[in-house]
């Protein structure tokens, strides 16, 4: 077990606390404010306990000056202060005087928010290389170190691992909960263990899959990444997504896995990727040399639910058709029900990556499942059997 913020006296310290505020935003617009609301529990916690409460993030990748301007926690600093309803006082700097004042002038209950963690990746990729000197300078403005950043604890980063290595250190509430509900499909699930994988790349989740069939009992493929296996298994695929390089890879799982590999048996199919598209549902022997596969369709559910509907535990990573156009969100909506349902049955039901959490949470369901996970990623490697290091770095109690 890790120490948690709650093993520590937090009255008067000043309160590192590393969260993962990497939010889509468009045009200044927060699209997606999850992460951050999920991240309120430590947040208020440490208020509520006097800590002097210093929040550091990353937001994007910043590889030129230009990408800084789009990646500014400005905007989050102002949503962040709606939902605690308090100020939050926001430092364009990431070191220096201006930083180092700002954070002396804190009271007890008050909140800071350091700008993205990621200007440093400018000048020789300092935060990403976990730069020691920027670690141990960030540790230096805290007494204490709190880690509930779970969409970045994959990451081995000055402001994961560097600073944590400088400081007493626990995780807070929200990877707390991130680890309770993954401990129940990593160690001993409840069977069936059925995982549901999609999204667009089998070369994404290789790993995934081979931990996968050693610990599952079926795995269900869809989305973009159904094709490469569909072609591996013989069929014509159209203009469908495909990963010529990791036709090999599919052929040596169906071939070895042959009753725990689950694939569609028909699709919905478009000319193009767009609302405007003609679409016509089809088997999947059927995809015409100019179409491409873009949802799941009636014959996959009949199938799907075949083994969904028996199962015990059951994780879904990754959207099973392409859910941001209306035409082919039909597929990933359904799913949704469908696990919501079992999930008031009481199956077990874990969602992660980024893209099938907004899907889920998009369609009415932030609270229709056992979780939904704030890691992309970091989810896909904890599925994978690996260690984060962000939370190997944290003490045990
Ligand atoms: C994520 O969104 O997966 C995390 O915030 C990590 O971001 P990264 O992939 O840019 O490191």
């Amino acid at each position: 077990m890790k120490k948690t913020i709650k093993d520590y006296d937090l009255e008067g310290k000043k309160v590192i606390i590393r969260v993962d505020f990497n939010v889509p935003i468009k045009d200044g617009i927060i699209t997606d404010d999850n992460r951050i609301v999920e991240s309120l529990g430590t947040i208020n916690y440490a208020i509520e306990h006097g800590a002097k409460v210093i929040l550091m993030s990353h937001l994007g990748r910043i590889k030129d000056e230009s990408d800084k301007l789009k990646n500014t926690l400005k905007p989050v600093s102002i949503r962040l202060a709606q939902l605690i309803n308090k100020e939050v006082i926001f430092v364009e700097e990431t070191r220096g005087a201006k930083l180092e004042e700002a954070i002396n002038r804190l009271n007890n209950g008050d909140v800071l928010l350091m700008e993205n963690t990621r200007f440093e990746d400018l000048n020789g990729k300092k935060e990403s290389k976990n730069d020691p000197e920027l670690g141990a300078y960030w540790a230096s403005l805290g007494d204490l170190y709190i880690n509930d950043a779970f969409g970045t604890a994959h990451r081995a980063h000055a402001s994961n691992v560097g600073i944590a290595s400088h400081l007493p250190n626990g995780v807070g509430f929200l990877i707390e909960t991130e680890l309770t509900e993954f401990a129940k499909v990593t160690n001993n699930p409840n069977r069936p263990y059925t995982v549901i994988l999609g999204g667009s790349k089998v070369s994404d989740k290789i790993e995934v899959i081979k931990n996968l069939v050693n610990t599952a009992d079926h795995i269900l493929i869809g989305g973009g990444m159904m094709f490469t296996f569909l072609k591996a298994q013989g069929y014509e695929v159209g203009k469908s997504l495909l990963e010529e390089d990791y036709l090999d890879f599919c052929r040596e799982m169906l071939e070895k896995y042959p009753n725990k590999i689950v694939l569609p048996a028909d699709c919905v199919c478009g000319k193009e990727l767009s609302n405007d598209t003609n679409i016509r549902s089809c088997q999947i022997s059927d995809i015409h040399e100019d179409e491409m596969g873009l949802d799941v369709s009636l014959l996959t559910f009949n199938l799907f639910n075949s083994y969904i509907d028996k199962s015990k535990t059951i994780v879904w990573n990754g959207p099973i058709g392409a859910f941001e156009y209306e035409k082919f969100a039909d597929g990933t909506k359904v799913l949704c029900d469908v696990l919501s349902q079992l999930t008031q049955k009481g199956v077990t039901t874990i969602i992660g990556g980024g893209d099938t959490a907004a899907a889920a949470i998009q369609f009415g369901h932030k609270n229709s499942f056992t979780h939904i996970s704030t890691g992309g990623g970091a989810s896909l490697e904890l599925l994978a059997g690996k260690e984060l290091p962000g939370i190997s770095i944290i003490k045990d109690k």
